[in-house]
């Protein structure tokens, strides 16, 4: 099918990308005139593993272009709109970016157009879509709105686009559920030529979920919203953790053996960041409190989140006593691992807490320092993790890069003013760090110790399991 996507960045580009490569004649617009003129250079202005082979490739075979939004409504009956909807001061999705959308679509469409919104937007906004386009668009327009939101994690986005455990559709006609089902019916069966075939991890067909407009839009809201909460429910336990004595990565692991629970997103840290999570939470609670419902469970999970950074802060100073002055080296900028995207990241509002008790930052990112210079220009950025180490008082832990596993810790040693590790996203063995001559520090995990000793290890050996339990001071 011909299909127009409106918007190059994080979920456009992707989408485009990977319409194409199941077979589609995709045209992708962006009304950033430069990052077109990249973009049809085949230079992608984002880091997304694999994204940049597709695009390329994909370009070559013709199957993927790149112009302006004008080109992208003539282009096709099928327009994807995957404009951003960063958050208002209030916490309301702005939504400005689809109301531009729309106005070039009601003032130029001919004919039938399925749009379909693969931004994540507030509940109700396809109506208002509809209404406006009716409304302002001409009398030949006929048209369907659909929402199809997307379920991509920025660093494994062409993954989870061409292997999504669900495609949710949200449609109020049978036209537009046969031609999203016809968009999407070599994921479903499985019959596109994978690019990550090397590297695919899933298995199984997705499961399609056809519903209203409406339901698709709160599908959205609701799972990340509920992700979010997964996340600050184990941070909040992890604090308790640490006063008692318990080890929350224990905690977290005896949880997600029960397969209501489940494992995933129980990782306590430095908390939840991103283009998402923290501005879905805002828009969701925005949402529902407009409709007169009561949401405070999810602003509980908004400011456990932000009491991250401040816990992480405290943390810093039980072990340096002071900051000001201090050495601090900050490993990890972006909001996570294999992204270089630093929007909403706690790496930026914990620098900040930082210089603000005047310590000194030297910060080291594999992908995302350029992105941070534009946020942070300044402090100084190292080329490599031990550059960012020489002469730390600490260092600290921000984002769980898997590059940081792999370090040579007797260099390290050399080179740090003070063998401190303080880890915000419990990355390491404890055990580990400190035979390697470093004091170490995580989340969730007594700093004094477990209360009772682990005698978990003796399970292998029952001798030393039955004299630790006959002499218990053994
Ligand atoms: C998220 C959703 O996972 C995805 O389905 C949706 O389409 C977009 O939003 P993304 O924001 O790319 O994806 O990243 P994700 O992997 O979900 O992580 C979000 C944040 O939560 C990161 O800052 C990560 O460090 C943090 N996180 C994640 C935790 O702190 N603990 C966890 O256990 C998991």
């Amino acid at each position: 099918m011909k299909i127009s996507v409106i918007g190059a960045g994080y979920v456009g580009l992707t989408t485009a990308a990977c319409l194409a490569q199941i077979g589609h004649h995709v045209f992708c617009s962006d009304c950033d005139v430069l990052k077109l003129n990249k973009l049809q250079n085949g230079k992608i202005p984002i880091f997304e593993p694999n994204l940049q082979e597709i695009v390329v490739r994909q370009g070559r075979a013709g199957r993927l272009l790149f112009g302006s939004t004008a080109e992208a409504i003539n282009h096709a009956e099928v327009i994807f709109i995957c404009v951003g909807t960063p958050p208002l001061p209030n916490g309301d999705a702005d939504l400005s970016s689809i109301e531009e959308v729309a106005q070039v679509i009601a003032k130029q469409a001919r004919g039938y157009r399925l749009v379909i919104e693969k931004s994540t937007v507030p509940v109700q906004t396809g109506g208002q879509l509809r209404k406006h386009l009716s409304v302002h668009g001409a009398t030949t327009l006929e048209l369907d709105v659909a929402s199809n939101p997307e379920f991509l994690r920025e660093g494994s986005a062409v993954d989870d686009f061409l292997h999504p455990d669900r495609i949710v559709i949200g449609v109020d006609s049978k036209r537009a559920a046969d031609m999203l089902m016809e968009i999407y019916e070599p994921i479903v069966k499985g019959t596109f030529q994978c690019p990550l075939h090397s590297v695919c991890e899933r298995a199984g067909t997705p499961q399609l979920l056809i519903t209203d407009t409406n339901s698709a839009e709160l599908i959205k809201h609701a799972s990340n919203s509920f992700l979010a909460m997964k996340i600050s429910f184990i941070n909040m336990v992890s604090n308790l953790c640490e006063v008692v004595g318990a080890d929350v990565t224990k905690v977290a692991e005896g949880m997600g053996l029960d397969p209501r629970i489940g494992p995933a997103f129980l990782n306590p840290g430095i908390g939840f960041g991103g283009f998402c999570f923290p501005k879905d939470v805002q828009a969701f609670i925005r949402i529902a409190e407009k409709s007169g419902c009561n949401f405070s469970l999810l602003r509980e999970v908004e400011k456990i989140n932000q009491s991250r950074i401040t816990h992480f802060v405290d943390t810093i100073r039980e072990e340096l006593w002071t900051i000001r002055g201090k050495k601090l080296a900050v490993w990890g900028l972006a909001f996570k691992p294999n992204t270089d995207d630093v929007r909403f990241a706690p790496s930026i509002a914990l620098i900040r807490m930082l210089m603000d008790e005047g310590a000194v930052i030297r910060a080291y990112d594999p992908q995302a320092t350029e992105k941070a210079r534009e946020l942070l220009p300044m402090i100084k950025y190292s080329a490599n993790p031990y550059e960012a180490a020489e002469g730390a008082d600490a260092i600290l832990i921000v984002t769980e890069w898997a590059a940081f596993g792999a370090l040579d810790w007797g260099r390290l040693l050399s080179l740090v003013a003070r063998p401190l590790l303080i880890d915000g996203r419990n990355m390491f063995d404890a055990e580990k760090v400190t035979s390697q001559g470093f004091h170490y520090v995580s989340i969730g995990r007594s700093r004094k110790g477990p209360a009772t000793k682990t005698i978990a290890n003796d399970f292998q050996k029952p001798d030393r399991l039955v004299s630790a339990l006959s002499d218990p001071t053994a």
